[in-house]
């Protein structure tokens, strides 16, 4: 664990300089607006330990799978969102030296980002060897205001000395994926092209044959004075040049302007025209302006989804960053984009699409955002549905199954292990239960008639097909899969798996029957499409559903992970020498995989999902059982142990898991945020506190709430939009007040009262409420 970022409730500082954490920074300090995005990398050369990246949202490579021992339904590839065109380079050279913060003494650094305006700066002063001392000011942003423009200002000043300071302000396209499988470049040139200030790259992937244009526009001022630049090129690079005699205490300040254009959005014929258009609308504005509407569309975000903490800085600091970072990642406005777990922060998990998205982002991005932005993480797994059956048919399921791929980019599987790729099917039910999480939330029914139910179908034959009847035990069971605890593989009867499996078919024939009573029409289609026969079809799902075996242990009241869980040593967490965790690192696989140990929820994500179903006490039973087996080596585990702690009214335990996952990048936990941030665990935190402290639910089409503050708080408060209204809720120790800012009265329920909200505030006091 690190802890040298400076608390502070709307900024990331980083003061000093220490090369050892450089690559962590680079993470913390991405910079992206959903459309693209990038690690902090320095603007100047640095010699020292980085990792290059900037990306372009959807533009992927399939790099070719690499594996020892090939199985049939292995994917023949790996999607990678490419290090694309680095923009943000300067090489400058002063008097014979190159500035590289690797080779001079720094003496005053400092990195910041400003998540309240979407900007990361830096400032340093740096001594050269041969003594000449500089200071630095950088400034840069990727703007959300429009997704596909960048911009930067770099002031360079002389403090003690007069030389010749050569800048050359370039793109370089010729960059490579450091996980790449096979050492190879993904990147073709297509066509450059230098138009005096501004210079355009399009370059091309391999196989997929994507196309990006970069284009920048560079101005370089000495003293205020525009200074002329020289052209230079090279193969996938374009550069800009200036060459001034600095005299001690003069400055320089450059300015570059980018856009990046990516053919999934223009015809490739037309990519070097719109990039013209588009970097001549953004320079005629400037920085300055371009900065400012970066600031204001900021403000608009954080007024949509801001939490505010009263009284722990720290605490206010993790939340913010964990919301800020998962808006630069997705803003929702392209459907056939998704969320991948590291963003745009790193190459780890290829950007590519998981689980996560519909188990911990949905709920999320339904409270801070338009409702067409869950809506379309949706859609883009109903547009995969062909994908989907192709998939479940390559491993020898039938009329029209659907298996969703453990990892995707375009709706094909990429994972290749086959205890995942094959059975870590439990996906295949967490997008199902999105659909359902989606319409709870927002109400908006016709999304079945629409998408959803096409959808439940594919996966309702696939869990169909996926089990098999047990003559011994009398009853259907499930062989083989791997549940979210990827410690365990291979194993019988995974309770969550069953479970949601069950859950699956059963809201699925509840999805048809409104779909036919709402929009017979569009039905009677669904059917056509899908070939569904209702009357056969729907007596053997609610004959699977209705006698799933679930494993269950008698004594302890547990429900059991899975068959034979107990047959295991029953160590606990507590008890393990520090020495031997992270146990991924210090165990050995055979090891991990007998033991009882759990990498992450598994039996309490189910209880998560389907709470209702369950009392406290079985919940209580279950959460301490799971709990202290429980060594929470995905970053994904912590908050749904959070949430049902304060279910539990354990304040103590929900807080310490809280900060757990809040602080989980910005302390380096886990000893990996060099590799990328965490992103979809972010949606996690945001739910450990709005699910958690403040126990919201959408019970009946009305908000719940069920809140308490954590002890080192004064008081938090969240700003959410609830079918169309947007609300502000404060909670402090003994009172949640809820701000209704539109004229729609709402009915909200705290600890089981219910209570309207008109337009204005509303205070409700809760002391006693839980004694
Ligand atoms: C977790 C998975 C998760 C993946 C990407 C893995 O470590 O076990 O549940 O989908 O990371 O975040």
């Amino acid at each position: 664990m690190k802890n040298y970022i400076k608390a502070d409730e709307w900024n990331i500082i980083e003061e000093g300089f220490d090369p050892h954490l450089n690559k962590i920074s680079e993470s913390l300090f991405s910079i992206g607006n959903g459309r693209m995005g990038q690690r902090a990398n320095f603007e100047e050369s640095y010699s020292g330990e980085t990792l290059q990246g900037n990306y372009v949202a959807g533009v992927y490579y399939p790099d070719k799978t690499r594996v020892g021992w090939w199985k049939n339904g292995y994917p023949e590839y790996f999607a990678k969102v490419l290090n694309a065109t680095n923009w943000i380079g300067i090489d400058i050279r002063i008097g014979e030296e190159i500035l590289d913060l690797n080779t001079c003494k720094v003496t005053e650094f400092k990195r910041v980002l400003n998540m309240k305006e979407g900007t990361l700066s830096r400032s340093f002063r740096a001594e050269l060897k041969s003594g000449k001392i500089i200071t630095v000011e950088a400034i840069r942003f990727c703007s959300i205001a429009d997704d596909e423009v960048g911009a930067l200002h770099y002031r360079l000043s002389a403090f003690n000395f007069d030389a010749t300071v050569q800048l050359t302000s370039f793109l370089d396209g010729d960059v490579k994926n450091q996980d790449s499988n096979y050492d190879e470049k993904f990147w073709d040139q297509v066509s450059q092209q230098q138009d005096n200030d501004t210079d355009y790259l399009v370059l091309r992937t391999k196989k997929t044959a994507f196309e990006v244009c970069t284009v920048s526009r560079t101005s370089i001022l000495h003293n205020g004075a525009v200074q002329e630049l020289k052209q230079v090129s090279k193969d996938k690079y374009l550069g800009q040049t200036a060459t001034i005699n600095l005299t001690q205490g003069g400055h320089i300040d450059l300015y570059k302007i980018v856009a990046n254009l990516s053919s999934e959005n223009y015809d490739k014929e037309q990519l070097l025209s719109e990039a013209k258009l588009r970097i001549d609308m953004a320079s005629a504005k400037g920085f300055s302006q371009l900065w400012k509407e970066q600031a204001e569309a900021w403000a608009k975000k954080w007024e949509e989804g801001d939490i505010i903490i009263e009284g722990d800085v720290a605490a206010q600091q993790a939340i913010r960053f964990n919301i800020f970072q998962l808006n630069q990642t997705y803003t929702g406005k392209d459907a056939r984009l998704n969320i991948g777990p590291k963003g745009f922060t790193g190459e780890k998990y290829g950007g590519s699409t998981y689980w996560d998205t519909e188990a911990y982002c949905i709920p999320f991005y339904l409270s801070v955002a338009p409702e067409e932005v869950a809506k379309n993480l949706l859609v883009y797994r109903y547009k995969h549905l062909d994908k989907a059956i192709e998939n479940a048919a390559k491993l020898g399921f039938k009329d029209g199954a659907a298996l969703y791929p453990m990892v995707t980019m375009n709706g094909e599987e990429c994972h290749n292990e086959w205890e995942i790729t094959f059975e870590e099917i439990h996906r295949n039910g967490a997008i199902a239960f999105a659909i359902f999480n989606y319409i709870r939330y927002t109400g908006d029914e016709s999304y079945l008639a629409q998408y959803g139910l096409e959808v439940l179908v594919g996966i309702a034959r696939f869990w169909k097909q996926r089990v098999n009847w047990s003559a011994d035990k009398n009853k259907f069971v499930m062989l083989g899969v791997t549940g979210p605890n990827e410690y365990e593989n291979n194993i019988n009867n995974n309770w969550y798996t069953n479970k949601l499996a069950a859950w699956c078919l059963k809201y699925t024939i509840t999805a048809a029957a409104k779909v036919k009573e709402q929009a017979p029409e569009q039905y009677l289609k669904i059917l056509q499409k899908t070939g569904l026969q209702e009357a056969q079809e729907f007596q053997d799902w609610t004959s699977v559903a209705e006698q799933m075996y679930y494993p269950f242990d008698e004594k302890t009241g547990v429900f059991l992970q899975q068959d034979g869980f107990l047959d295991k040593e029953q160590i606990l967490v507590k008890d393990l020498p520090a020495a031997e965790r992270p146990l991924n690192q210090k165990w050995s696989w055979d090891r991990i995989l007998r033991s009882c140990f759990i990498k992450q929820a598994d039996v309490l994500q189910g209880m998560y999902f389907f709470e209702e179903e369950y009392d406290l006490e079985t919940l209580r039973k279950n959460f301490n059982f799971y709990e202290s087996r429980t060594v929470h080596e995905s970053s994904l585990s912590p908050c749904v142990h959070s949430i049902l702690a304060a279910k539990l009214n354990d304040e103590e335990k929900a807080y310490e898991f809280y900060l757990r996952t809040a602080r989980l990048d910005l302390d380096d936990y886990n000893n990996d945020t060099e590799d990328g941030l965490h992103i979809t665990s972010m949606a996690g935190t945001w739910m450990s506190v709005v699910e958690g402290f403040a126990g919201m639910r959408v019970r009946n089409g009305q908000l719940v709430f069920q809140p308490f503050l954590p002890k080192n708080w004064n008081a938090f408060s969240f700003s959410i939009g609830f079918r169309g209204v947007q609300l502000k809720v404060s909670i402090t120790a003994d009172q949640i007040s809820i701000r209704n800012n539109s004229d729609q009265e709402l009915q909200v329920v705290v600890f089981n009262q219910a209570y309207p909200v008109p337009h204005g505030e509303k205070v409700i006091s809760y002391k006693g409420a839980l004694s």
